[in-house]
């Protein structure tokens, strides 16, 4: 079996040699694939879970930058990328446990066991539904620019205001409208590129898997008590420009899980991942050493 893949290639090799087995969601789209030789079932294994309403091309420079020993994978959530239309089609409450039922798919069909989950702020609030429904499965979490809390009343006001403006405008003024908030000041004034990356990854999404992650993120669960749950090790990572998820959110999360580490990303808003790739990638790299070795 290859075990190499390029960064962005679908993992059609992998899969092939494993078909998934009729009745199983195959929502997600495992677009990325990096590091290598550790084969299936390996325990060194980091998801990364995208943020909305992005995909999973906004992992492009931590998949090049997986260090040795570690295998990480990307999936397009459901309706997002190269991933199946979403089944919830809004006909029933489309529900965060969803996207967590269909990772814990796509690690049973790769016959990896347990793996450390990231997600950046949906991709949070996703792994943390992950870590309700299979704690086991999950060897350690980073939770980026994310938030334990559900939506407020006024945050599902702005939720709805958000549907209808999908419905009258596509997903390209949902993605025009979110831009100037998922960055930040350095990044608007300093790197042009990054915006129209971003603007990119955004508009290539379906507006079926806008308007139900739209619909998940208003329903989701609060998490904050699930956080005294957490004994994996844990790294937050806050960034001093975000002001969708202010550090204030980060510094909540990290008195409340037992022996969690913080990493604060300078010069970066919201999509930290994105603006400050270098930092983030070694924020990463530190915590999976010093919690695993390697
Ligand atoms: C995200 O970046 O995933 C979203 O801004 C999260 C949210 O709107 O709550």
């Amino acid at each position: 079996m290859a075990e190499q893949f390029r960064v962005h290639d679908r993992i059609v090799t992998y899969l092939d040699s494993a078909p998934w087995p009729p009745g199983v969601a195959q929502h997600v789209a495992p677009v990325g694939l990096a590091g290598g030789g550790q084969g299936a079932g390996s325990q060194n294994t980091l998801v990364l879970i995208h943020a909305f309403p992005m995909n999973a091309d906004m992992w492009e420079a931590q998949l090049d930058g997986a260090p040795a020993g570690w295998r990480y994978l990307a999936p397009d959530l459901r309706g997002f990328g190269r991933s199946d239309p979403d089944q919830a089609n809004g006909t029933v409450a489309p529900s965060m446990d969803d996207y967590a039922r269909d990772i814990l798919a796509l690690l049973d069909h790769l016959r990896i066991d347990r793996a450390v989950v990231a997600g950046l702020s949906m991709g949070g609030y996703a792994a943390f539904a992950l870590f309700r429904l299979a704690p086991m499965r999950v060897r350690g979490l980073v939770l980026a620019n994310t938030r334990a809390e559900a939506d407020s009343e006024e945050a599902r006001k702005a939720r709805a205001e958000m549907l209808d403006l999908l419905a009258r405008g596509g997903v390209a003024a949902v993605a025009d409208q979110m831009l100037p908030r998922l960055l930040g000041e350095t990044t608007r004034v300093q790197r042009a590129g990054v915006q129209e990356r971003v603007r990119a990854i955004a508009r290539a999404n379906s507006a079926g898997g806008i308007r139900d992650a739209i619909m998940r993120m208003m329903n989701r669960s609060d998490s904050s008590e699930l956080l005294r749950d957490v004994t994996c090790p844990t790294l937050v990572i806050a960034s001093d420009e975000d002001t969708v998820t202010p550090a204030d959110r980060a510094r909540e999360m990290l008195a409340a899980i037992p022996g969690a580490q913080l990493a604060t990303i300078v010069g970066a808003g919201h999509l930290s991942n994105l603006e400050q790739p270098g930092d983030f990638n070694l924020a990463l790299q530190r915590f999976l050493s010093q919690r695993y070795g390697g």
